[in-house]
């Protein structure tokens, strides 16, 4: 039986499902949800091998798009695993006020999400699992050198049993260093493809195993500078407005990941014959297959067209939209 097999996949959750069970025996697990492809799966296979002795938890950063949550409560919901969200939004947006350098942004809100998840951890009994959704090639870029990872590819045959399942240090994901947890790492062994295959076979919903990525630090480093509640708020209302447009168009599948920005710069406008002082919205679309390089995707005139008047029209605070036609190298596909 091949890795390219359906069969394949129905095997490794079987397996899995088996060894998870032999592992954790009468223990509870706690995962933390992203909303990414990941954490989903793992959290599902997991779930399908312990049910309700996993606890799913999801903490809201207050950094997500706009109905961010509602999709993953009602995705989960959908699959009859009933998920935690932790509403931490004024924690973190308390911590980030005032800092403006995305490096100080991004190690505050990874140090927030720790101790929220940390404090949501010691509420329940008998936890003695943390699940991560490691995949392959956060290994590679941990430190485990290539030549491990492809020493173990060759070694990978047809039948493979899900061999790795825990590992006793921290910490690929960045979790608490301190919680004593053992980690459950089913994933660990697939590469990305692999994983959206194993989401088929669990029978998660299409639109969440082909989501694009998200970052960690959310639209805290698409917030330029100062991340504020009224920016964010900016922000959300034109992206909800670009994902609606892309969508409609059919491009969602083209793109390796699209968003706005708002670079906190005003620009003068007029509008209903007066001038206005108004925010500058950037549009980032590009094409890429692994994000390490990427280009800037040829979205046709009359979508950015359509974009750039329904964003000034329903986001008011918004007199100005431009397209980046940076690739990567050497612009990055975040702007922070
Ligand atoms: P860049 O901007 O470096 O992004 O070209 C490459 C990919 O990584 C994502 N990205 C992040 N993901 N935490 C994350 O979890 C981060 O701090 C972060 N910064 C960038 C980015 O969205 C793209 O997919």
């Amino acid at each position: 039986m091949a890795q390219g097999d359906r069969e394949w996949y129905t095997q490794f959750v079987c397996d899995s499902v088996a060894r998870i069970r032999e592992i954790t025996g009468s223990a509870r697990a706690i995962v933390g949800i992203s909303g990414g492809v990941d954490s989903t799966v793992a959290a599902v296979l997991v779930h399908r091998a312990i049910g309700g002795k996993l606890i799913p938890v999801m903490i809201d950063n207050g950094l997500l798009r706009e109905g961010e949550i509602d999709f993953v409560v009602s995705s989960f919901e959908g699959l009859g695993i009933d998920l935690r969200v932790v509403d931490a939004s004024s924690r973190f947006l308390a911590r980030l006020a005032g800092v403006r350098d995305p490096e100080a942004k991004r190690k505050i809100i990874g140090e927030e999400f720790i101790r929220v998840f940390e404090e949501e951890a010691a509420k329940y009994q008998d936890v003695r699992f943390l699940v991560q959704g490691t995949i392959r090639s956060d290994v590679v870029e941990s430190g485990t050198s290539v030549e491990d990872v492809e020493e173990d590819a060759k070694q990978d045959t047809g039948d493979q049993r899900p061999a790795q399942l825990v590992k006793s240090h921290h910490n690929v994901g960045g979790l608490p260093e301190q919680m004593d947890l053992e980690l459950l790492e089913p994933l660990r062994d697939l590469y990305k493809e692999q994983v959206r295959l194993v989401g088929e076979e669990l029978g998660l919903p299409k639109p969440l195993i082909y989501r694009h990525p998200f970052p960690g630090p959310g639209l805290a480093v698409r917030v330029l500078g100062e991340v504020t509640q009224e920016k964010l708020d900016i922000l959300r209302k034109a992206q909800a407005v670009l994902d609606r447009e892309i969508i409609k168009s059919g491009w969602y599948d083209r793109l390796w990941q699209y968003f706005c920005v708002l670079p906190d710069v005003r620009t003068v406008g007029v509008k209903e014959g007066g001038r206005t002082c108004g925010h500058l919205v950037a549009i980032r679309a590009v094409l890429s297959s692994d994000a390490m390089i990427a280009k800037w995707a040829p979205i046709p005139h009359d979508l950015l067209d359509r974009i750039a008047l329904k964003i000034t029209e329903e986001v008011p605070q918004v007199n100005r939209v431009v397209y980046d036609i940076t690739s990567k190298p050497p612009g990055t596909i975040e702007w922070e």
